[in-house]
């Protein structure tokens, strides 16, 4: 897989998402969803639903596969409102995103919570209209919501992100840590590895071993982002560093100190290879795998 071709792919398919959702809205609405979705992401979750539908067709993606593209957005979308209602003032404070003032900052707390609060049901429609797409029957289409929702919900992204913010300025150990984390970031791309798996057509076997490297690749991508957030540049990362420690925030090096947190994002990507070595084609997801170990932004 060419990752930059496949995010130029994405984002076409993200601004048709939301232009056909938008079109009967109203402006107020719009702009900050365009906003907040458009604006330049690594697009990490729509890689990794490519990469686990190749690894377990074995073969790439062909040019005339624009609904596994727009597949790829429904994460995506939950993604971009998670980052909106992260950024909220009641949150974590935080007023540059991508390189840019965040949400509230340019529309309004009102606007953002709104605009964060309309790509949920959003990310819903768009499984619903890639299934119909690709041709894909309502059990799978079904599962594939089911997957979305539950990583999105109060056992997943929404649960994880109200633990993270209650153990600010206390103390935790790993495993209370990485509960935070599964919660907050790893169900979320972990049902983008099943979400990708299960257009594919896979069986149990092999949507529990990418569940779960998605889940370790969740954890990893947590820890670095964590790192990153004490050593990364403004410029390259796009949002400011050094707000874990100015909010409190149990982090990875917080818990293991920064070498212990390098340690920890490695050990953990390990994990994740360790669950793809029956795939027939899983060298995208490799080298997702480097991507986020790897990062500097
Ligand atoms: C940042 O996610 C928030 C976390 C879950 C750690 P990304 O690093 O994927 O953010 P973008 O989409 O590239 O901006
Ligand atoms: C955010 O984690 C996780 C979600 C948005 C669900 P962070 O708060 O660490 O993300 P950044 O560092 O603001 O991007
Ligand atoms: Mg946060
Ligand atoms: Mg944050
Ligand atoms: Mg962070």
């Amino acid at each position: 897989m060419d990752f930059e071709r496949a995010r130029e792919e994405v984002n076409r398919a993200l601004e048709a998402c939301i232009s056909e959702e938008l079109r009967a809205a109203p402006s107020s609405i719009a702009a900050p969803i365009e906003y907040a979705v458009l604006s330049p992401g690594k697009r990490i979750r729509p890689l990794l639903v490519i990469a686990s539908w190749e690894a377990v067709r074995g073969e790439s993606v062909e040019d005339k596969k624009p609904a596994l593209y727009r597949l790829a957005c429904a994460p995506e979308l939950v993604h971009a409102y998670s980052l909106i209602h992260d950024d909220l003032p009641c949150m974590d404070d935080d007023n540059l995103r991508r390189g840019s003032p965040t949400v509230h900052v340019s529309f309004g707390v009102r606007g953002a919570i709104l605009a964060g609060a309309a790509l949920m049901p959003l990310a819903v429609g768009t499984i619903g209209s890639a299934a119909d797409g690709l041709g894909i029957g309502l059990d799978i289409k079904t599962e594939m919501i089911k997957t979305l929702v539950a990583a999105s919900g109060g056992a997943g992204m929404v649960g994880g992100q109200l633990l993270d913010i209650e153990a600010e300025g206390g103390e935790v150990d790993l495993d209370t840590l990485e509960e935070i984390h599964l919660g907050k970031t790893a169900r979320l791309l972990s049902a983008s590895c099943v979400i990708g798996a299960l257009a594919a057509g896979a069986g149990p076997d092999v949507l529990e071993r990418l569940a779960n490297y998605g889940l370790k690749v969740g954890l990893a991508f947590q820890a670095i982002d964590d790192i990153l957030d004490v050593i990364g540049s403004t410029e390259k990362l796009g949002k400011f560093g050094g707000r874990d420690q100015v909010l409190g925030k149990v982090t990875t090096p917080s818990v293991l100190g920064l070498s212990g947190a390098k340690e920890r994002a490695a050990q953990l990507g390990n994990e994740a290879i360790a669950e793809l070595d029956l795939l027939p084609n899983s060298e995208g997801l490799h080298r997702i795998t480097h991507l986020i170990l790897d990062r500097d932004r």
